[in-house]
């Protein structure tokens, strides 16, 4: 069977931004710059994302293009290719690692996504009215500490996943994002004008712009904030995990992959903006606390649209749940495919099969997540009261980073130059290109990796 490639430059350029944009820029840009002080992690953030991420999607592209069959094979398959006797450590951390993440990211981005899916439905089932400051937490908690609501949330999110993905890859993914990707540009701007009538834009602007060297009141640890910018840059940009290799698959040759990369980083970089400059105003003009945390968007925001009115706060805050929903769908679609893209390109188990196979993996790490917050059994055997967080700490603060280093590495000292020149396609680019990715990237993430490991113990 013929392989499936995405239509053309903007399916390519929807789809891998559609992986980009996710929870990662509504949900947890808007609460690390919050509880980072604004300010240098977000000029950080936006430096790393130019800087160093976009090299490392370039280079996953580079990758993806040339090896098929997903992470698992492609690193060999180029190899094989260039007549190199492949060396495994490549594919253990450049593959099996970032594959082995992904599994770990669907299950806990499809329980976050799930809340996000909730609150949509309270949007338009209820409207926000409960959620005043003393109960809008107690809310949150008991919709993630029902297990039959959470779970259904949850499961149905995921089947959401693998129904798309079951579709292939125009019909489905293609087909998504190209329709996902302009609702949610609209969403965004919608609510942005809400924003700008708070009376907080200002406020919002100089807390997320302007650099400051004390954060509530202690003077800012500068490395924390360098560890927590470059990491969320990683993660936002679906840097690490595969995704970009996978999409690279489906790339065809007469696609000019540095330019479509550029166009994703400054997608993604500019959406992420535009929900702090969403969140922001609508949290100063409520007086609630900007460092609240994972909370900000399901236990502040709520408050907020509360006090909006019945009628505003009730279409605001549907809108902005539906915002994450569809941010969310676009990314969990491209964890899943890669999962699935790695695996039968590997054991060649049947694309359908496969994709069953994990998505009931998913499932059943995602509940072990859920009922790691703190009910029934699981929560014993687990005997952590936040499996989800640490999921997620590790993920970006130990895998992604090591899988980025071997990206750069691979494509830097084992691809060949001739290969990466007709990659690229422009002498020049090609020439600035291959020291950078040898020299530069290492050093940079080799040093931030090793600060967010000491960080972490
Ligand atoms: N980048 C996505 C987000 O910001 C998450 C993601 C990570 C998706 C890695 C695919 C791969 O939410």
């Amino acid at each position: 069977m013929k392989k499936e490639t995405f239509t053309g430059k903007i399916a390519v350029i929807a789809a891998t931004a559609g992986a980009a944009i996710g929870l990662g820029n509504i949900w947890s840009f808007p609460y690390k710059a919050g509880s980072n002080g604004g300010g240098w992690f977000v000029i950080l953030y936006i430096f790393f994302a130019f800087a160093i991420g976009l090299p490392l999607i370039i280079s996953e592209f580079i990758i993806g293009r040339n090896g098929r069959d997903g992470a698992l094979c492609a690193f060999e398959n180029i190899e094989k290719s260039q007549e190199q006797k492949p060396i495994k450590t490549y594919t253990i951390l450049g593959g099996w690692l970032p594959v082995i993440s992904s599994f770990i990211v669907i299950s806990f981005y499809c329980v976050v996504a799930g809340w996000a899916l909730g609150y949509f439905f309270i949007g338009i089932f209820k409207g926000f009215g409960d959620y005043t400051a003393t109960n809008s937490g107690q809310n949150f908690s008991d919709l993630i500490n029902n297990s039959f609501t959470s779970t259904a949330l949850q499961f149905s999110f995921i089947i959401m996943t693998l129904l798309v993905l079951l579709l292939g890859v125009k019909n489905g993914i293609e087909k998504i994002a190209k329709i996902a990707m302009p609702i949610l540009l609209v969403i965004i701007l919608v609510l942005l004008g809400y924003a700008l009538t708070t009376g907080s834009f200002g406020e919002a602007l100089s807390f997320l712009f302007k650099p400051k060297s004390t954060f509530n009141g202690e003077k800012l640890n500068f490395i924390e904030v360098a560890v927590a910018a470059l990491s969320q840059a990683f993660f936002s940009l679906s840097i690490g995990l595969a995704a970009i290799i996978t999409y690279g698959n489906y790339t065809s040759k007469d696609e000019n992959i540095s330019k479509i990369s550029l166009s994703v980083v400054i997608a993604d970089t500019l959406v992420a903006i535009l929900a702090g400059l969403v969140i922001f105003p609508i949290i100063f003009a409520n007086n609630i606390d900007p460092s609240a945390g994972a909370g900000t968007a399901f236990i502040s925001l709520p408050i907020a649209f509360n006090n909006m009115g019945s009628v505003a706060g009730r279409i605001i805050g549907t809108l902005f749940f539906l915002l994450l929903v569809l941010a969310a769908i676009t990314s969990s679609i491209s964890v899943l495919e890669n999962c699935v893209t790695a695996i039968n390109g590997k054991f060649k188990l049947g694309r359908k099969k496969t994709a069953i196979f994990v998505t009931i993996g998913g499932m059943l790490l995602g509940l072990l997540c859920q009922y790691a917050f703190g009910i029934g059994l699981p929560f014993e055997i687990v005997g952590q009261t936040e499996l989800l967080d640490q999921l997620d700490e590790f993920t970006r603060n130990v895998t992604i980073p090591i899988a980025a280093l071997t990206t750069t590495i691979f494509v830097g000292y084992r691809v060949k130059k001739k290969i990466i020149s007709s990659e690229l396609n422009n002498e020049r680019l090609t020439r600035l290109f291959i020291p950078y990715i040898r020299y530069v990237i290492p050093v940079f993430v080799g040093v931030i990796f090793i600060f967010g490991l000491i960080n972490l113990f």
